[in-house]
């Protein structure tokens, strides 16, 4: 499948590019991005898929891909003791 979209030629097949997964889960579209010389920005909600998300690619990918991460307040949301129910 790799193969298939990297034999399109320089239109269907920018480089350098970035992807965008506004649902990243366990990260399986930043790996595939890294694969295909791509950069890609992931925004998760869950906090344990984003750990996985970062250790997959922190393990997988290639030994030179940089990964940052930043956690937005508002993604995800922590009570207080006192406001939980
Ligand atoms: C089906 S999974 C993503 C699979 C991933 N895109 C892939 O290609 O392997 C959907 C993910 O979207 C996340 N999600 C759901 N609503 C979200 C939101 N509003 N903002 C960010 N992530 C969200 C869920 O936590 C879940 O991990």
């Amino acid at each position: 499948m790799v193969d298939e979209i990297t034999d399109h030629g320089p239109i269907l097949n920018p480089i350098p590019a970035t992807v965008l997964d506004p649902f990243l889960g366990a990260g399986t579209t930043a790996l595939v991005a890294d694969r295909l010389d791509r950069d890609c920005v992931g925004i998760e909600l869950n906090a344990d898929y984003a750990a996985m998300a970062e250790r997959r690619v922190r393990n997988e990918a290639g030994m030179f891909a940089a990964v940052a991460i930043e956690e937005e307040k508002d993604a995800i949301q922590v009570r207080q003791p006192s406001e939980a129910q």
